[in-house]
């Protein structure tokens, strides 16, 4: 193998040399109405990289497989956003596999003649499933404290390395009690099989995907879940085991992303002295470091029969956007009573209404739509409503899943709205935060309307900027795929980029491609509680977007795009049930 095209985690670049190099990768990486971002061109079939890894020679340990009846059960959809209804779950083996099934599990097998192949409960551009799964636990009966590999295919937790049990205890002692970390990392090289100099994009925004279904799943079971994000990246790679080179002899390295908290909070309406206490912004770097010295089992499988392709990009990408800092955001982070989604003014519960449990396993991505279901103005603000993170400006206060990102939401919307009953077609604009509002007005085409909706709520920042049919223009603007044009609307997610990244660093980049995947979650989510259908689009033309923006710089850059209509079924698929189809 090449040894350049398999690095592993790297280390950071110059600090003054990486924002350039971010800024050019996306730069170069913007697809042109005459020209896309580099890429293979042809696919190599015989080299596609498999989407499931094994540590082979690790330890496996089945989770429970458990049916929508089976304990624990699920809450209504709607109740995942209403304060305080949903008791903490224990957590248990149980708990743990409703989990990640409901965030990373294979939720279908499809197939068409002999071709078959998985859905999982997270989406993935391509269906390539860059993102891998890492639980860190050290207080569940029949798990030895330790760190585990998710093994989506058997949904199974393979054991990588087993941890004192007092060294377990520190890492995660200043979380609140019964917490457990989740790390994410993504194998690039399964999206540069198929995408070239775009994957590094690609990667993020499953990344951000997973950690929407993750934040949902665990709000099923009435737990919180964080984002450690003074984490750096060195410490998730040696805390994952990801840097260890001798465990990847010949196999494809993964890129350290993210690690998570999760913990139960307080029973409904028992206030308890167990939620009182503050969850610390990183991890303790020595203790996560101890990884280092410990046992390790397994050695990864190789996922492509030849060498991965080498992009240098890419390498550069990774190092200059590469977190070697424990900086983080200040905000505040959940402190005191732990604290749960405001309540909205939703329905309650009558008993007729879907389990989250449900809609999670129904989610999919649409292949077409009808090009006439349109969806009612209620319906859409509710929608709207649901990817607003609250007034509050703390993260421990914010709504779910907002209250996973501990930084200030950054990226808003730029819809197309095709047919909503009682709304004008044409282009319209959600601030995500409200206090950015100027600055967007600012950077936008000086004609554009900003006049609010006919029936919009007050508390939604949502203004129209200029009618007009704009199906054509969308489906234009995401590569000419119709999707974008035939649904009920479609929209390009709108971050606050080069001055964020100045201000933040380089390695913000990628936290920008997640809060836009954490928006696609409950985007998809929510189109499915409607009776719609949505799907994410990551091939769109960058700057053609902003020219109909009226973006002149890089103040602002749209990183992903969105649709959701009234989809129609592709009825030469056969669906199979996610794992009983292996037997
Ligand atoms: C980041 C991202 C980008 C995607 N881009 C496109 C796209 O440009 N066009 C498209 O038809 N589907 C796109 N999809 C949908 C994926 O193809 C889909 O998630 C995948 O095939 C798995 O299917 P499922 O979502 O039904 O589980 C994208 C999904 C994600 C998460």
């Amino acid at each position: 193998m090449n040894e350049r095209s398999n690095p592993g985690p790297v280390p950071a670049a110059p600090t003054n040399d990486a924002l350039d190099i971010v800024l050019r990768y996306h730069e170069e990486t913007k697809h042109h109405f005459a020209r896309y971002a580099r890429g293979p061109g042809a696919l190599d079939w015989a080299n596609q990289p498999d989407p499931f890894r094994r540590y082979e020679g690790a330890p496996a340990f089945a989770l429970p497989r458990l049916t929508p009846a089976d304990e624990p059960t699920s809450p209504p959809y709607q109740s995942l956003y209403r304060a305080n209804t949903i008791a903490s779950a224990p957590v248990t083996l149980r708990s743990l596999s409703r989990l990640l099934e409901y965030a990373m599990a294979i939720s279908a097998w499809k197939q068409v003649g002999d071709t078959r192949w998985a859905l999982r409960s997270n989406p993935s551009s391509g269906n390539l499933h860059p993102t891998e799964a890492y639980v860190f636990a050290a207080g569940v009966a029949g798990l030895a404290p330790g760190v585990y590999h998710y093994i989506a295919l058997e949904h199974a937790l393979e054991q990588r390395a087993q941890w004192p049990p007092q060294r377990a205890m520190q890492l995660l002692q200043a979380l609140p009690p019964d917490a457990f970390l989740i790390g994410l990392s993504s194998v690039v090289w399964r999206e540069t099989w198929k995408y070239g100099e775009r994957a590094f994009r690609y990667c993020q925004h499953d990344v951000g995907h997973a950690v929407g279904t993750l934040r949902i799943a665990a709000r099923t079971l009435g737990w919180r879940m964080l984002l450690l994000d003074g984490a750096s990246d060195d410490t998730i790679a040696t805390l994952l085991g990801l840097d260890r080179a001798d465990d990847f002899p010949g196999a494809e390295r993964e890129h350290p992303d993210c690690i998570a908290a999760i913990w139960p909070v307080a029973q409904v309406d028992m206030p308890s002295p167990r939620a009182t206490v503050c969850v610390p912004a990183s991890l303790p770097e020595e203790a996560a470091h101890d990884a280092a010295g410990l046992v390790w089992r397994g050695r990864a499988n190789r996922l492509s029969r030849g060498a991965p392709v080498y992009w240098e990009i890419l390498d550069q990408v990774a190092r200059a956007s590469w977190k070697a800092s424990t900086e983080h955001t200040v905000v505040d982070l959940p402190c005191g009573r732990a604290a749960e989604s405001p309540a909205d003014d939703a329905p309650r519960p009558d008993g007729r209404e879907p389990s989250a449990g449900q809609i999670i396993r129904r989610r999919r991505s649409a292949l077409a739509f009808d090009g006439k279901g349109s969806i009612a103005a209620e319906r859409l603000f509710t929608l709207l409503a649901r990817v607003m993170p609250g007034a509050q400006r703390s993260a421990g206060e914010r709504a779910m899943p907002w209250d996973a990102l501990p930084w200030q939401p950054a990226v808003h919307l730029a819809l197309f709205v095709h047919r909503v009953d009682g709304f004008d077609p044409g282009l319209y604009l959600l601030a995500r935060d409200r206090a950015a509002a100027g600055r967007l007005k600012d950077a936008m085409h000086p004609h554009f309307d900003w006049a609010a909706p006919a029936g919009c709520p007050t508390d939604l920042p949502l203004w129209l900027l200029q009618q007009g049919d704009a199906r054509a223009l969308a489906a234009r603007l995401s590569c000419g795929q119709a999707i974008a044009g035939d649904g009920a609307f479609s929209l390009g997610m709108i971050a606050q980029f080069e001055p964020t990244l100045r201000e933040r660093g380089p390695w913000f980049y990628r936290r920008l491609f997640w809060e836009t995947g954490v928006i696609g979650q409950v985007l998809y989510l929510e189109a499915e509680a409607a009776g719609l259908r949505a799907t994410g689009i990551g091939c769109y033309f960058d700057d053609p977007m902003h020219q109909v923006m009226g973006f002149n710089d890089a103040r602002f850059q749209s990183l992903y795009h969105f649709t959701i209509g009234a989809a129609l079924e592709d009825t030469r698929l056969t669906t199979l049930p996610p794992y009983q189809a292996l037997a």
